[in-house]
């Protein structure tokens, strides 16, 4: 997992060509019933009421066999408008489907899902920070008692998919991807037959929830939109952030909103501890743009990630964020490849330092954008 991250552009760019004009049954992952799919959707008791997104769906059959089946909410998610084209002109329009043009790693789902099915996308995803982007949105998308079919070239599968490097994965490494708070239901290898006659090995997993998230209050399907963190607060141990958050808070943002005396604004942003379930307070600098801001995970260049980002990955819609008089209710992401050399520029021009921090430090500094939840 140490390949860089393939350039949002030329992924977009990739796919739409490998559609585009072609007949959708010669791609070598076309298979005419998706059997795994619907064999591990059985497994995992998915009903037709339910709730489906077919992230990296292409051109599949899947939505088609589901339709049929009486599904009567099915969402198809692809980078590619060429494929979900090829998927539209087979079902018309049909409500029960809805069609999402837009690449996964980047998407900011406005409601929830009960099953989330990917089969051959995510093992696409070579460097750490696009599994963490991948996990983030399969958190957001993902109701609380929601399940997961993923399926990805098996260890002794191709190492390239459509002319790309892939990562290659038994069931439990899918399952340790996804992070503890999914238990794998059922595994399966299958052989796909290529419509060339090649045999690709696939290892299938289906996974659920192990601990139910309830989230009181909430609409079925809708985040909630949390006003205030419970728990705990435990102030910073070190007293210059301490007493910065009491001046900032106290006077509803007019003093201590600037990095000591350097003149640079802050914001404050408001975490709750994964483990401890304490609120923790932090400054960071003021990168703001069209009402969202970045949030730079760089503990000055040291080499390991602050702990806050652990938060801000294990829960990135329980935060708040303070630009004034009162904390908002924000969504953060971890933003990837172009997105995030766009959000980096403007925080090195908001405060220079990063860019020294960067070289001080190995790893790749994350950053996060946040933006208020309406
Ligand atoms: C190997 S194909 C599999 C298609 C489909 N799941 C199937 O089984 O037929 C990979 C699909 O993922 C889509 N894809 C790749 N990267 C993506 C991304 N970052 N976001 C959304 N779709 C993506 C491609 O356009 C393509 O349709």
């Amino acid at each position: 997992m140490t390949d860089p991250p393939f350039d949002p552009a030329h992924r977009a760019r990739h796919w739409s060509e490998v559609y585009q004009g072609r007949d959708v049954e010669t791609v070598s992952w076309y298979q005419p019933e998706p059997k795994a799919s619907l064999q591990l959707m059985d497994a995992l008791g998915v009903e037709p009421g339910q709730a489906v997104v077919d992230v990296g769906g292409g051109a599949s059959l899947l939505v088609d066999r589901l339709l049929v089946r009486g599904f009567s909410d099915v969402t198809v998610l692809d980078i590619s408008a060429e494929a979900l084209a090829a998927s539209r002109r087979r079902i018309g329009s049909d409500r029960r489907a809805t069609w999402i043009t837009q690449d996964l790693l980047s998407w900011q789902p406005r409601r929830q899902y009960d099953l989330w099915h990917d089969r051959a996308v995510f093992h696409f995803l070579t460097s750490d920070s696009e599994v963490d982007a991948y996990r983030m949105v399969l958190d957001r998308s993902l109701a609380a008692d929601g399940a997961v079919v993923i399926g990805t070239f098996a260890p002794d599968g191709p190492t390239t998919c459509s002319g790309l490097p892939v990562a290659r994965y038994d069931a439990d490494g899918i399952a340790s991807a996804l992070g503890p708070r999914f238990a794998v239901v059922r595994r399966v290898r299958e052989l796909h037959l290529t419509p060339g006659g090649t045999v690709q090995p696939f290892t299938w997993v289906a996974l659920r929830h192990t601990v139910p998230r309830p989230r009181p209050g909430a609409e079925p399907h809708h985040y909630p939109v949390p006003m205030t963190l419970e728990g705990p607060y435990e102030p910073s141990p070190a007293a210059w952030v301490r007493e910065q958050v009491e001046a900032y808070e106290r006077s509803g943002g007019t003093e201590a909103n600037t990095l000591r005396d350097t003149g640079l604004p802050i914001v404050i942003f408001t975490t709750v501890g994964r483990r401890s379930g304490k609120v923790r307070k932090t400054p960071v600098m003021r990168v703001e743009h069209g009402g969202e801001y970045a949030l730079v995970a760089s503990k000055g260049g040291a080499p390991a990630h602050p702990e806050w980002y652990h938060n801000l990955m294990a829960d990135p819609d329980t935060v708040l964020l303070q630009d004034g008089p009162t904390p908002l209710p924000v969504r953060v992401r971890l933003v990837t490849g172009d997105e995030r050399s766009v959000w980096w520029e403007r925080a090195v021009a908001a405060y220079p330092p990063y860019a020294d921090y960067q070289r001080a430090t190995e790893r790749e500094i994350p950053v996060f954008v946040a933006s208020v939840i309406d």
